[in-house]
């Protein structure tokens, strides 16, 4: 199948880690041109040393900082004269209790998850209507879609975005735009490793309650974000797309241990 991704012009935030890092790859063995970003200066150079200098750049930036992201969209226009990819992957959690869930912590959740998505739908919206063409692309979460203990917060930003990739789709897929959403469940990811570590047993447990057995991976969701990305999706718009190996998809029941 033709993904058509050969030279097209795309931006991925949080490309130093997990699912960014590993889309990173997935974009540019397509033949596209990336223009990866992350708050980690260090990490990002890293990630992009091993790839081509010519077809990706590194461009480190603070995606909670509207000014950060404009300038971040003019970069990309500046270097390869396009964008046809707005890949909002930056995020995470900050799993806790709700209701000793304090408001710094809400603010700086929903500011890394909902807010920085909605700065990039604002920079990157001009250049893809004065194109006729473009593709926004977010990483929500299982916990957007259901819910999660602890993940309160984090849910409700996940969920906004996958409304904000709705209503872009909506509002302008008659002017060549589409909008979808990942929607990745349990994961392998430097993360949620940590997170587990707190748990007795908690990734074996946690891969256990997986239908297909066992966690998603980075070249998960980046295979689907490659697809989704490319024409063959083209009629693909205001999707929310798990891939969390059937975790959606199944009910309680009295024999899963
Ligand atoms: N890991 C999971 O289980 C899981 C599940 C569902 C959804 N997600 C979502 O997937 C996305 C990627 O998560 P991951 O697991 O690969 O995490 P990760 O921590 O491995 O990577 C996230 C990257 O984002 C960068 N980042 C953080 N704050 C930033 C900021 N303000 N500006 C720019 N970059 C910033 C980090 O430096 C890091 O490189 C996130 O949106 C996360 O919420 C993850």
């Amino acid at each position: 199948m033709e993904l058509g991704l050969q030279d097209k012009v795309v931006i991925i935030t949080g490309a130093a880690s997990g699912i960014g890092r590993a889309s990173l790859r997935a974009f540019a063995a397509e033949g596209a041109r990336v223009l990866a970003v992350d708050i980690n200066a260090a990490q990002l150079a890293a990630a992009v040393e091993e790839l081509p200098a010519a077809r990706v750049k590194a461009h480190a930036a603070d995606v909670t900082d509207a000014d950060q992201v404009q300038t971040m969209v003019a970069h990309a226009v500046a270097s390869f004269g396009r964008l046809d990819v707005m890949f909002s992957n930056a995020g995470g959690a900050i799993p806790t209790p709700t209701e000793q869930q304090g408001l710094a912590d809400y603010r700086r959740i929903m500011a890394l998850n909902l807010d920085a998505v909605y700065y990039a739908v604002h920079a990157a919206l001009p250049v893809m209507l004065a194109q006729g063409s473009g593709c926004f692309l977010s990483t929500s979460s299982g916990a957007g879609m259901n819910a999660a203990t602890g993940l309160a917060v984090y849910g409700a930003a996940k969920a906004g975005v996958i409304s904000l990739m709705r209503s872009i789709a909506t509002e302008y897929g008659g002017r060549g735009i589409r909008a979808n959403t990942i929607a990745p469940g349990p994961m392998d990811t430097p993360p949620v490793r940590a997170w587990l570590g707190t748990f007795d047993d908690g990734l074996a447990r946690f891969a256990r309650q997986v239908p297909s057995g066992r966690l998603g991976t980075g070249e998960d969701i980046a295979r689907a974000a490659v697809f989704l990305a490319s024409d063959a999706a083209e009629f693909i718009n205001g999707a929310a797309v798990p891939v969390d190996g059937a975790v959606h998809a199944r009910l309680a029941s009295p024999q899963i241990d």
